[in-house]
C-alpha cells in the first residue's frame, strides 16, 4: 500500500496545520552602513536598495524599521581617516561609537549589534594588524586591539558584539575584555563559521573594505571543509559564544544543519550580500518571481537550522509578512 502524501496537500488550511517551518519578522536583523556627514543616503549600484548613509539618516532608517516590526540592526562603520591599525574604531569619538551612541540616544528600543572587524577601518582592508614579514594577518596582536574595541562599543551602548574577523581566541578575548569592564551581560553573537567567499564582492563596494593585496584565505575558512566548520563553531561555544553563525548561507545549509546537531546555542545566517544582489539582478531582468524566490530562501534557512537571519532582504520580507 502507498501512502497518499496528496491528502494534506489539497487544503490551504490544512497545509498551514502540518507546516513544519515558519518565518516571522522577529526572526530578523537588518544591516546598516554608516559614514560621517549629514543627509547622505547613497545606494549601492551592485545592491539596489542598500545604501550607505550618514548618522541622521539612519535615525529615519530606525524609524521606519520598527513600523516594520524590525527592532535588530547590524552596524557597520565607514571611517573618514584608514590606517594599519584601523584607529578609528578603537576611538570613543569613531564613526561606529558615534553612531551607536546617537541610535541608542534617539531609539532606545532599537537592539543594536555591532560588526566587530578591523577591515573597514584598515588601510590595507584585512581584517587585523599586519604581520610586515608574512605579509599576512598576526592573529595575537590583533586580539589585543579586538578587546579594545568590544569595550569601546559596550561604553557607546551596544546590546550585541558580533566579531566577524575570524581570528583564534577571539571570543575568549573578548569576552574577558568586556567582563573585566562590567559588561558581564552583554551577549557576544560570533561570527564562527566564516567562509572565504566570493559571495562577499558586493560588501566590499558597500564597506569599501576590499583587501588592497592578497585575500583572506589565511584567516576565514576553506569551503571545501566540513569538518572543520563544525570545529570552529564549537570552539566558539566553549569559549563562550551566546550565538553562533554560518556565513555566507545558501551555499552552506549543510553546514548549519550540520553546526545545529551538534549545539544547543541559538544558531544565525548570514544571507551576504552576493547573495542578496544575484536575486535582485534576477528580479531586475524578470527572470524569478522575487519575492516567492526570497522567501523560499528565507524557510530554507529557518529549515536547515537558523534561528536568526541576517539579511538585506529584511525589509521586504517584513513588508510581505505584514500584508498577509
Ligand atoms: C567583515 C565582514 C564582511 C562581511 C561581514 N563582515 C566581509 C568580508 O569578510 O570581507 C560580509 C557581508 C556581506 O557580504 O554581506 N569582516
Ligand atoms: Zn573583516
Amino acid at each position: 500500500m502507498f501512502q497518499r502524501f496528496r491528502r494534506t496537500r489539497l487544503n490551504k488550511h490544512l497545509r498551514a496545520l502540518v507546516r513544519e517551518t515558519s518565518v516571522s519578522v522577529n526572526d530578523f536583523i537588518y544591516p546598516l552602513f554608516i559614514r560621517s556627514g549629514k543627509g547622505i543616503k547613497t545606494e549601492i549600484a551592485s545592491m539596489p536598495g542598500v545604501f550607505q548613509m550618514s548618522i541622521d539618516e539612519v535615525l529615519k532608517e530606525c524609524e521606519e524599521l520598527k513600523s516594520l516590526g524590525i527592532y535588530s540592526i547590524l552596524l557597520f562603520g565607514i571611517p573618514d581617516v584608514k590606517d594599519s591599525i584601523g584607529s578609528d574604531s578603537l576611538c570613543e569619538h569613531g564613526i561606529i561609537a558615534s553612531s551607536i551612541r546617537a541610535i541608542k540616544e534617539a531609539h532606545p528600543d532599537m537592539f543594536v549589534v555591532t560588526d566587530l572587524c578591523f577591515c573597514e577601518y584598515t588601510d590595507h582592508g584585512h581584517c587585523g594588524i599586519i604581520d610586515m614579514k608574512t605579509q599576512s594577518v598576526n592573529n595575537d596582536a590583533t586580539l589585543e586591539i579586538s578587546g579594545k574595541q568590544a569595550v569601546i562599543h559596550a561604553k557607546a551602548g551596544a546590546d550585541m558584539i558580533a566579531p566577524s574577523g575570524m581570528m583564534d581566541g577571539i571570543i575568549e578575548t573578548l569576552r574577558t575584555a568586556l567582563d573585566a569592564a562590567g559588561f558581564e551581560n552583554l551577549p557576544i553573537m560570533s561570527y564562527s563559521t566564516k567562509f572565504a567567499s566570493g559571495y562577499y564582492g558586493p560588501f566590499r563596494d558597500v564597506a569599501e573594505s576590499a583587501p588592497s593585496f592578497g585575500d583572506r584565505a589565511s584567516y576565514q575558512m576553506d569551503s571545501a571543509n566540513r569538518r572543520e566548520a563544525i570545529n570552529e563553531s564549537i570552539s566558539d561555544e566553549m569559549q563562550g559564544a551566546d550565538i553562533l553563525m554560518v556565513k555566507p548561507a545558501l551555499a552552506y545549509l549543510d553546514i548549519v544543519r550540520e553546526i545545529k546537531d551538534n549545539t544547543s546555542l541559538p544558531m544565525a545566517v548570514y544571507n551576504v550580500s552576493g547573495e542578496y544582489a544575484m536575486l535582485k539582478l534576477a528580479q531586475k531582468h524578470n527572470l524569478i518571481d522575487y519575492e516567492r524566490v526570497m522567501m523560499e530562501n528565507m524557510i530554507a534557512f529557518k529549515r536547515a537550522g537558523a534561528d536568526i537571519i541576517i539579511s538585506y532582504h529584511a525589509k521586504e520580507v517584513a513588508k510581505l509578512l505584514n500584508s498577509k
